[in-house]
Parts: C-alpha cells; structure tokens; sequence
C-alpha cells in the first residue's frame, strides 16, 4: 500500500486527511505489539529532539517510540543547555541538527516556529508544540485513544474544556475533530478563555455543529467524551488575567456521575487542579492511557515519515 507520509513534515493537523490518519491509527494498532520490545526498522536513523519548552510526556514518549524502533536519539530539553543561551538563533541551531540527524522533532513557545524550522531543514520536521499554536501529534494520541475507547471517532458528542484560548492541545483536537463527523462540539469555557476566532471559522467552513457555552453541568448528560485542559498560565500575557481565571473550572466525581455510564474524561496532561483526583482511579479516567498512546502512535509516525521497511517485518501499511 501506499505511504502518503513519507518525508513529510508534521506542522498541524489539518496537513493531513481522515484518510492519512486512518492509516495512521491502523499501524499504530501494529505498533502496540512492540510497545514492551523493539522492531529494528530505523536501525540506522538518528532523531533530534529539540525542545526549548518544557515538556514530560510528548518528550520521553518521542524518545521511547524512537529507542523502540531502533533509532538513536540526541538533542536538549532546555534552551539553556544549548548554544541558543549564547545568542544562537533558531535557523543556526535547526541547520545543524539537519546536518546531524534524519528527523527533527521540535518545540518552542514561539508560534510558526516549527514550520520555519521546516523551512530551513531539508529533512522532515515533526511539530511537538507551537506556542498556542498546533500540537498535531497530541491530537494524533487523542484521536486514537477515542477510536480504541469507542470502536469510532463519528458520531460521538464532545465537550472541549479549559483554556481554548490559549491551549494548542485543545486546538489541535478540535482541528482534528473536524476531519471525522462529530455529532457536536461543545466548546466549555470561561468567556476570557473561548476559543480563538480562526478555529470558530474552520469549524463554521467545515460545517461542523458546535456550541460554546460556559460550564460543563447543563451538557453533562450529553456528551460521550469530555477533554479537559489545564489554564495555560504561562502564555499569559499579563499575570493579573491569570488571576481572573484561576480555578473557574473543576471537574468532580459528582458531576460526572451525572453523565453517561460510558462517558470518558481526556486530558493531555499536566493536569494541576482542574479534574478532583478522586477521578483518576475512576471509569471515567482515560487520560493515563491515553498518555500511553503517545508511544504506539509516535512510533507509526516516525516509521512512516522516515519509510522504514514495516513490511518486511509483517507490519501492514
Ligand atoms: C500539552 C502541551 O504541552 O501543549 N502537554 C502535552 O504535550 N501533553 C498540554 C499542556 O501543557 O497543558
């Protein structure tokens, strides 16, 4: 079968179509039968990491999706550490890693930042966060994690909580939603926190139903899943907004026994005090798991975009 991620780069979400991640989904589903062992397709490929923002998960699960596919990794976890504390500019610092490695991974808190690395790189560049902006292969982790819970992503009732404005997690998920055929979107936040105009446009172009309402009690009922986020308070501008915002949601175990016996609960983690810790124990909690994902799923996308032989291995594309 074809490939139609080979040499890609991985920007936003909407670069893709139902179709691509449909395939996506389906080598990931191969790949979690490596998730404790390796299968050595990128033996002789080198991957960097180039994060200049925090981050836990989507790092580590980068790194463990490449170690398990036998590639080698280097790069940094801090600005800090790098040249970039000695006045180096981004181009420089994206160049040589070209030079280095067969795939950059990258984040930084700067907007448009990995599709400009993109464009300075001749290999292909994986967007682990932009800013507000994007953050595709969280919304990959999310899509899949759904697919597993309820055997489809169509259909289902969704309600997007947090911190819309400022969240690129939130915004990648949405984004893509829109590429499968969600019954609704409800769109759940403080007014200072809605969701930023150009996504209330895609979702108007795409023609997809959706709602922005303020809290998650009177749509409870409704929905099947319900995706949390954290307030993003470090891409607050100005501190005294955070304040104004700070703890205006919490989701309970009370408020979600309200809700469907098969309602699940997702959140891209960190979590801080938005959802009571009384849930993570819960049936409702699927937020671990779904952070488990992040390997089969990255491992399926680093194997493609860098053509590694899957067959061979008895891997279906
Ligand atoms: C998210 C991020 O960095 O955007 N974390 C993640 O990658 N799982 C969400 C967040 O920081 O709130």
């Amino acid at each position: 079968m074809d490939n139609p991620f080979i040499g890609r780069d991985v920007i936003s979400i909407l670069d893709f179509s139902r179709k691509d991640l449909e395939q996506l989904f389906r080598v990931s589903r191969e790949m979690e039968r490596f998730r404790k062992s390796r299968i050595d397709v990128l033996r002789d490929k080198i991957i960097a990491l180039a994060f200049f923002e925090p981050s836990t998960r989507t790092r580590l699960s980068f790194e463990t999706a490449a170690k398990r596919l036998g590639a080698n990794v280097i790069g940094f976890s801090a600005a800090e550490a790098t040249s970039v504390a000695k006045g180096e500019n981004l181009a420089d610092t994206i160049r040589m890693l070209d030079s280095y490695a067969d795939l950059i991974v990258i984040r930084h808190r700067f907007e448009g930042a990995a599709k400009f690395a993109a464009e300075v790189a001749s290999n292909p560049v994986i967007n682990a966060g932009d800013g507000k902006q994007h953050h595709p292969t969280q919304a990959m982790l999310d899509l899949y994690t759904i697919l597993k819970l309820f055997g489809r992503i169509d259909g289902l009732t969704y309600a997007v909580v947090g911190d819309l404005r400022y969240g690129r997690a939130a915004t990648s998920f949405i984004y893509g939603l829109t590429l499968f055929e969600p019954r609704k979107i409800f769109l759940v936040s403080p007014p200072l926190l809605r969701a930023r105009t150009e996504v209330l446009e895609h979702l108007r172009r795409r023609g997809v139903p959706f709602e922005e309402v303020d809290s998650v009690e009177s749509i409870i009922e409704e929905i099947d899943v319900m995706y949390v986020t954290r307030i993003q308070r470090e891409r607050f501008p100005d501190p005294m907004e955070y304040e104004k915002v700070r703890g205006a949601y919490r989701i309970t175990l009370e408020l979600l026994e309200k809700g469907k016996d098969s309602l699940k609960v997702l959140h891209p983690l960190p979590k801080v005090d938005e959802i009571d810790h009384r849930v993570d124990s819960s049936k409702y909690a699927a937020y671990f798991e779904q952070a488990a994902n992040g390997v089969p799923v990255r491992m399926a996308l680093l194997a493609l975009i860098l053509g590694a032989d899957l067959e061979s291995m008895g891997v279906r594309l």
